[in-house]
């Protein structure tokens, strides 16, 4: 099975589960959305990929005219739009759709959000240079994704005994300096690096970058 279909099947079955689960840094998801606010305008058309049930997508609705929400799970999608029209948000659209393989035009968004994606999207140098293709010139792309590398080695042991009974999804072990490399690679100029954790060791940087 292609592996993008592999993680469609793997992010359908646990959507439902997923939308139950809580933030667990609630302190520093809410940094996250005020610092991710301060570069959105009213005017912007925003997109974001992996955005999973819509949370995100629906708090920094407000913050911009459009945003097109993206995720490689139709499940994930139907849990997000029932939330939108729960919530009356009229200002989002959720698609299925990853951005290396995308049906949107090119340079048609200001800004490229990213949250808790990266790590598990195999193609992530496609998927990098997709949103660099979405962008308009000086678009933004921000990025929050943990960096496995810095976690403790053992998880390296646990998540390969995880995959082979069906519990994790495909997920990639880089740095956050590995990470800004293949941004950088991918046509874009890092302007803001930071770490939103309030709890213990924070392995998931905060990444603005430019499309150049
Ligand atoms: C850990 S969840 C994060 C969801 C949300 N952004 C958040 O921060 O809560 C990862 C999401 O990425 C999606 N995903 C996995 N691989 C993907 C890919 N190749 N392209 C786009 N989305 C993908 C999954 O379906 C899932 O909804």
């Amino acid at each position: 099975m292609p592996q993008a279909n592999k993680a469609a099947r793997f992010w359908d079955r646990i959507a439902r589960k997923y939308a139950k689960d809580p933030i667990a840094d609630m302190a520093g998801y809410e940094r996250t959305l005020e610092e991710t606010r301060r570069y959105l305008k009213p005017s912007d058309s925003a997109f974001e990929f992996g955005c999973g049930t819509g949370t995100t997508a629906l708090r920094l609705a407000p913050s911009v005219g459009h945003l097109t929400a993206t995720d490689i799970s139709s499940e994930m999608i139907s849990i997000a739009r029932a939330k939108a029209a729960t919530e009356g948000v009229a200002n989002v659209s959720f698609e299925v759709a990853t951005p290396d393989a995308s049906k949107f035009p090119e340079a048609a968004f200001d800004v490229g959000l990213g949250f808790n994606v990266l790590h598990l999207v195999a193609a992530r140098d496609a998927a990098l240079r997709g949103v660099h293709r979405l962008l308009k010139p000086r678009g933004l792309l921000i990025s929050k994704t943990p960096c496995l590398a810095e976690m403790n080695p053992a998880i390296r042991l646990l998540v390969p005994l995880m995959q082979a009974f069906g519990k994790a999804p495909y997920v990639a072990f880089f740095s956050a300096d590995e990470l800004e490399r293949a941004i950088s690679d991918a046509g874009f100029e890092i302007i803001e690096r930071a770490r939103h954790g309030t709890k213990g060791k924070d392995v998931r940087p905060f990444i603005v970058a430019r499309k150049m």
